[in-house]
C-alpha cells in the first residue's frame, strides 16, 4: 500500500488536503493526524471493519480499546450513556484537550472493536486546529489510538508515523510537530472519586482544583492490579530497540555511569536536559532545558526514537520529579525502562 503523507500549514491549500482524508475515512480507511499530545491513527468510530483495520496497521491487541475523539462538546450526548456531574465540569474546563474521560457507553452505536467489549468508552475533544478541523468536516467520531506500531514510543511528528506505518496506512495528515508531546490524561469518573488510569497533561492537581479529591494509584498499586483497568497498560510501551535504563539527574553519576558502560564496551545514548550535553558519551540526544518539564515531555519520544538510528547499545534517561506533569513523564520512561534504574 502507498503511503501519502500531505503537509497543512496556512502556506499550502489544506482544503484538497481535508477532503481527502475525510473520503478516505468515509470509505472506511484509516488515516493519521496530529492531535496536541500526539499523532492519532484515525478510523470512523461508528465502522468496524475500518476500526478494525487501525488494531492490524499497529500490531495491537484487540483487548485494548480506542479512544473516541470528538469535534464538538455536545456530541457526547450521542454517545454517553450516563453524564455525571463532575464529567460535566471536566468537560467545562478542560475540553478540548488531553483529557480522556471513561464514561459508560451507550449501547449499539460505536463499533465493537473501539471499546473491546468493555460497557464504557474513553473520549476526549482534542484542542489542535488539524484535529478539529477533520472532525468537523468528518461530521462523525474518530477512534484514534497513538499512530505508532504497538509497543514503539507514540508519534509527535509526521516522520515519525511513517518510520512506523509507511506502506501499512494510506494517509498522513502532516500539522508539524505536536505540542505536548505525551498522551492524554485518562480519567475513569465511573467510579466516586476519579480514577486516574494514565497520568497525561492535565494533572492530578489540576483536576483536584476543579471536581475534589481524585486518585492515582501508585506503581506499586497499579503492579498489584490483576486486571489493569486501562488494559492498555499492562503492555510494554514507549520501548526503543536499546534497553533503557533511569538514572538520577545528577552530573557525577550520568559520567561515572557513561565510564564503567564503555569499559564494558557498550555505546551509550544519553537522554539529557541541555546542562548534561559537555558529559563524554557516545551519543546524546536533549530532552529541553534543565527544570523544565514541557520541554522534557515535547521532546521525551522524539529523543527516544532518535536511539533507533544509532547503534547505542544502552540508553540511559535522566529522571525528574513526579510532581505536576512529571507524573506523566516519569510513567511513560519508568514503561520505556521496563522499571529499570542505573545501579553499579
Ligand atoms: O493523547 C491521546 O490520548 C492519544 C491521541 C491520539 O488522542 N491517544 C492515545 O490512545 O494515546 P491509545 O489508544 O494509545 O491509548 C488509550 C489508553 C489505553 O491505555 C487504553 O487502555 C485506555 O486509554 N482506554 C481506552 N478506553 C478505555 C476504557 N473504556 N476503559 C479503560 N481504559 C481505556
Ligand atoms: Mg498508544
Amino acid at each position: 500500500m502507498e503511503t501519502v503523507c500531505k503537509i497543512v500549514d496556512s502556506n499550502v491549500n489544506s482544503q484538497i488536503t481535508y477532503a481527502q482524508a475525510v473520503d478516505i475515512l468515509n470509505a472506511g480507511e484509516v488515516v493519521a493526524f496530529p492531535t496536541e499530545t500526539v499523532y492519532g491513527l484515525g478510523a470512523v468510530a461508528t465502522n468496524d471493519e475500518a476500526v478494525k483495520k487501525i488494531f492490524k496497521a499497529k500490531g495491537r491487541p484487540s483487548d485494548n480499546p480506542l479512544i473516541v475523539h470528538i469535534g464538538t462538546k455536545e456530541e457526547v450526548h450521542l454517545y454517553i450513556e450516563y453524564i455525571s456531574e463532575l464529567a460535566k465540569k471536566c468537560m467545562d474546563v478542560f475540553w478540548p484537550g488531553p483529557l480522556t474521560l471513561v464514561m459508560p457507553v451507550k449501547p449499539n452505536v460505536l463499533a465493537e472493536s473501539v471499546t473491546a467489549g468493555l460497557k464504557t468508552v474513553g473520549i476526549r475533544m482534542p484542542d489542535h486546529p488539524v484535529a478539529l478541523a477533520l472532525l468537523q468536516q468528518i461530521q462523525k467520531p474518530l477512534a484514534a489510538p497513538s499512530a505508532n506500531r504497538s509497543g514503539k514510543p507514540s508519534p509527535t511528528e509526521a516522520i515519525h508515523v511513517k518510520d512506523d506505518l509507511e506502506g501499512y496506512i494510506p494517509y498522513i495528515v502532516d500539522g508539524g510537530p505536536t505540542g505536548i508531546g505525551f498522551e492524554s490524561t485518562v480519567l475513569d469518573v465511573t467510579h466516586e472519586p476519579p480514577v486516574i488510569l494514565r497520568p497525561g497533561g492535565i494533572t492530578k492537581e489540576m483536576l483536584e482544583s476543579v471536581i475534589g479529591p481524585v486518585i492515582q494509584p501508585s506503581k506499586i498499586e497499579q503492579t498489584m492490579e490483576e486486571t489493569p483497568k486501562a488494559p492498555g497498560m499492562k503492555y510494554t510501551h514507549y520501548a526503543p530497540n536499546a534497553p533503557v535504563y533511569l538514572i538520577d539527574c545528577d552530573d557525577q553519576k550520568v559520567q561515572q555511569a557513561i565510564q564503567q558502560l564503555q569499559a564494558q564496551q557498550h555505546k551509550v545514548a544519553l537522554l539529557a536536559p541541555a546542562s548534561f550535553e559537555h558529559i563524554p558519551t557516545d551519543f546524546y540526544f536533549s530532552i529541553g532545558q534543565t527544570g523544565s518539564k514541557e520541554e522534557m515531555g515535547a521532546s521525551l519520544y522524539h529523543a527516544l526514537r532518535a536511539c533507533d538510528k544509532t547503534d547505542a547499545t544502552i540508553i540511559l534517561v535522566t529522571a525528574t520529579s513526579t510532581e505536576g506533569v512529571g507524573a506523566a513523564i516519569m510513567n511513560r520512561l519508568e514503561k520505556a525502562a521496563g522499571g529499570k534504574w542505573y545501579t553499579r
